[in-house]
């Protein structure tokens, strides 16, 4: 039966929640695990649905996927993959179609087995999102494609090969991509205007103590010498810095003092200045960061903007704070062009919003008020569950499976911490 979550608003937040690891950093870093054969083990794998999804794919390629050891906080896993068997090449449909980060596998399939067959992802909620920048990369790598049926069909008999490659737009699952793609190539590969989000970083490391050799990881020129032969290792995912930006707003919305054990600081920088702005108190330290709410904040105006600059995945959260702060606020998204499917919702809340073009103008008022919600989108999800904290009386979000895609045990999270929130079944509305 579809369950749907409850939070009773109003009451301010008291304690410390451990942040997991990062899904952005551990869907790549599983698709690596494709380039060498072995065994892997993959630390910190946080508990979520995207993940479970992954190792299903790696599942359906031959790989084996077991769970090594669970963490007792927070559900997270170290994941032990072993890739001897792999035996496929093929990603299908049912798969990519609940998770586009599935195209993952092209870049490293095409290097380890010279094919793949990877279904096109399509559109999704949040926009078009097309994969053209990975394919024009792997083309000029020399790979020859097929779109064929839905499904990318790509081939490099002889292997790939080193490659200029120019994005349009810094793209991350692409630079990913392609960086998995040229690591093994025959040649230098080169990556202009790549991204530089810390989970590139993750990944490019983990494939250096493969063996790789990259250099300029967090800049937007990425260098690869293609290696013949890449060797398996252990690999630790970094900490989620879109989970610990989501609890930052948390408080902003609830109040209270807040402990973030395990975030990074030093990946959330423009968001801390951001929140900071607020009148939002933040103190960082080594093993974590603090957070404090005192009095009504201050209205900001915010543009997404890749990375180093305020994150798309955090564009939700940040409105829903906007919705009962002092002032206007301007919010403009500039990575994905209908990403604001959260606007409706938390007018049903009670906000003040309009948007024009890609901006959002958001009037804060006094207080917003528990109503019948719906999620969208994952992060679109956690900006209902901010805005709910605080707003007065209860509401109630359907569709929360996209929270479980990104969020681990937010409920208990949360719960541990003062809030009132839980899942109930869905009533029949037709009863
Ligand atoms: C990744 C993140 C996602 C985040 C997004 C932007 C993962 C698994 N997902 O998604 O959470 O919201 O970065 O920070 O890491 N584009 C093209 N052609 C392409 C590829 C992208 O036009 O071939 C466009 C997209 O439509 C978008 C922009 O480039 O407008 C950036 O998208 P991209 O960085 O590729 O997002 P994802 O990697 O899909």
């Amino acid at each position: 039966m579809e369950q749907i979550l409850v939070i009773e608003g109003g009451y301010s937040l008291k304690g410390s929640v451990r942040i997991s690891g990062a899904k952005n950093a551990a869907l790549p870093v599983l698709a690596a695990t494709l380039l060498s054969p072995g065994k892997y083990l993959i630390k910190n794998c946080p508990e979520l649905l995207d993940v479970k999804t992954f190792s299903k794919l790696l599942e359906t390629l031959g790989i084996t996927v077991t769970i090594e050891k669970v963490y007792d906080e927070d559900g997270s896993m170290d994941l032990c993959i072993d890739t001897d068997s792999l035996s496929s090449f093929e990603a299908p449909y049912e798969l990519v179609r609940t998770m586009r980060a599935s195209v993952l596998v092209l870049g490293p399939l095409v290097a380890s087995l010279g094919k793949a067959r990877v279904s096109l992802p399509g559109g999704c909620a949040i926009g078009a999102r097309p994969i053209d920048l990975h394919l024009k990369g792997l083309e000029l790598m020399g790979a020859k494609l097929n779109l064929k049926e839905g499904y990318v069909e790509a081939k490099a008999k002889g292997g790939l090969k080193g490659a200029e490659i120019a994005f349009d737009i810094p793209t991350v699952t692409g630079t990913e991509n392609l960086m998995m793609a040229a690591v093994t190539a025959k040649g230098e590969t080169v990556i202009r205007n790549a991204a530089r989000e810390p989970e590139i970083v993750c990944l490019g490391e983990m494939l250096c103590k493969m063996g790789a050799k990259i250099k300029g990881l967090g800049t937007d020129t990425i260098y690869i010498k293609g290696v013949k032969k890449l060797k398996p290792t252990d690999w630790e995912i970094i900490p989620d810095r879109i989970e610990a930006g989501t609890y930052l707003m948390a408080v902003a919305a609830a109040g209270g003092e807040l402990f973030l054990k395990e975030a990074d600081a030093s990946l959330l920088e423009t968001v801390i200045s951001k929140l900071r702005e607020t009148g939002l108190k933040i103190e960082l330290d080594h093993s974590g960061i603090l957070c404090k709410k005192k009095g009504r904040l201050n209205a900001v105006d915010v543009k997404t903007l890749p990375y180093p600059g305020f994150p798309t995945d955090l564009q939700a959260q940040i409105m829903a704070i906007m919705a009962t702060a002092k002032g206007l606020s301007v919010i403009t998204e500039t990575i994905f062009e209908n990403r604001f499917q959260h606007v409706a919702e938390l007018k049903r809340l009670g906000a003040d919003i309009k948007i024009e073009g890609r901006s959002a103008i958001v009037n804060g008022v006094r207080h917003l008020t528990g109503a019948p919600v719906m999620a969208t989108d994952l992060r679109a999800s956690a900006s209902l569950v901010i805005a709910a904290l605080g707003a007065k009386g209860k509401t109630t979000i359907s569709q929360i499976y996209h929270l479980d895609r990104g969020y681990s045990r937010i409920e208990q999270k949360l719960s541990s911490v003062g809030a009132k929130i839980w899942r109930e079944d869905k009533k029949s509305e037709n009863k």
